[in-house]
């Protein structure tokens, strides 16, 4: 019970990886809010999770919308009174080349991805208690790609070297930030993927359950990982590893 008495937002929570976080912090004992733009979505993981015996709420956000992350947050800290985990894992990809994608859509990858990282920092750290930790969701395309997902790869690689900087400037209240760098995870997002169901990305073989990046994400959000800050963990069954 690594979380009694915590509070933890975790975006994305209505599916996959975040909906796998969600439910292991409320067994460890966290109070969760479950952030996700399709609110009936994230309102079946509090149903799961209040079923179960423990506490959570859910939110409507958009995390590429500054207001409604303000919102968010100021809803979290009212029904629980301060913040102790912040877990970024909402994200989206397109899959248009750089020479033919519009501007809108470029910038709506950034802003949801990476934006909504600084969004959560910007207004979150002002109701996080010492001792915390914030865990955002990378991707192994922050290291190694396909094509037609740059937006996707560069907001991923621009999220671990938010992450690097971040924890520098958190030092003093102790508060860890670090990054979860997922290969693939049988989830929508997977599936969904043209390049997936195309076969141009390849991911026999290599494929993890949420429950696996569930388990990384709690680690290092635990004291557990006291040690461990400003660094990325590529949780892929050793997809990058291999040539
Ligand atoms: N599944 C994989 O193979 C894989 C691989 C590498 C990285 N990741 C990363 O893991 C994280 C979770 O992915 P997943 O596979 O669980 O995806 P998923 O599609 O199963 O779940 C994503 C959730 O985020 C929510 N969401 C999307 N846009 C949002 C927004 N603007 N505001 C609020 N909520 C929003 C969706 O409603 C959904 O509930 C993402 O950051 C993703 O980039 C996943």
């Amino acid at each position: 019970m690594r979380f009694t008495g915590k509070t933890c937002i975790v975006t994305g929570g209505g599916s996959g990886i975040g909906l796998a976080a969600s439910l292991q912090f409320a067994r460890e004992g966290a109070r969760v809010v479950v952030a996700d733009l399709h609110v009936e979505a994230a309102q079946k993981t509090v149903d799961a999770i209040t079923a179960a015996g423990g506490t959570a709420l859910a939110v409507a956000v958009d995390v590429g919308d500054s207001g409604q992350v303000q919102a968010c947050i100021a809803k979290a800290v009212s029904a629980y009174g301060s913040l102790d985990v912040i877990v970024n894992d909402a994200a989206m990809m397109t899959f248009t080349p750089i020479a033919e994608i519009a501007d809108a859509d470029f910038f709506r990858v950034i802003t949801t991805n990476l934006g909504s990282v600084f969004y959560f920092a910007r207004y979150g750290l002002a109701h996080m208690n010492d001792g915390g930790a914030i865990v955002n969701l990378s991707s192994v395309h922050a290291h190694a790609t396909t094509a037609n997902v740059v937006p996707y790869a560069a907001s991923k690689g621009a999220i671990e070297a938010f992450t690097r900087g971040l924890s520098i400037e958190l030092t003093a209240r102790k508060i860890r930030v670090n990054c979860v760098a997922p290969g693939a995870v049988d989830t929508p997002m997977l599936w969904n993927n043209p390049n997936v169901k195309s076969g141009a990305e390849k991911v026999t073989g290599a494929i993890g359950k949420p429950e696996d990046l569930a388990a990384a994400i709690c680690f290092l959000a635990s004291s557990d990982a006291a040690f461990v800050n400003g660094t990325t963990l590529i949780v892929d069954g050793g997809r990058l590893a291999a040539l």
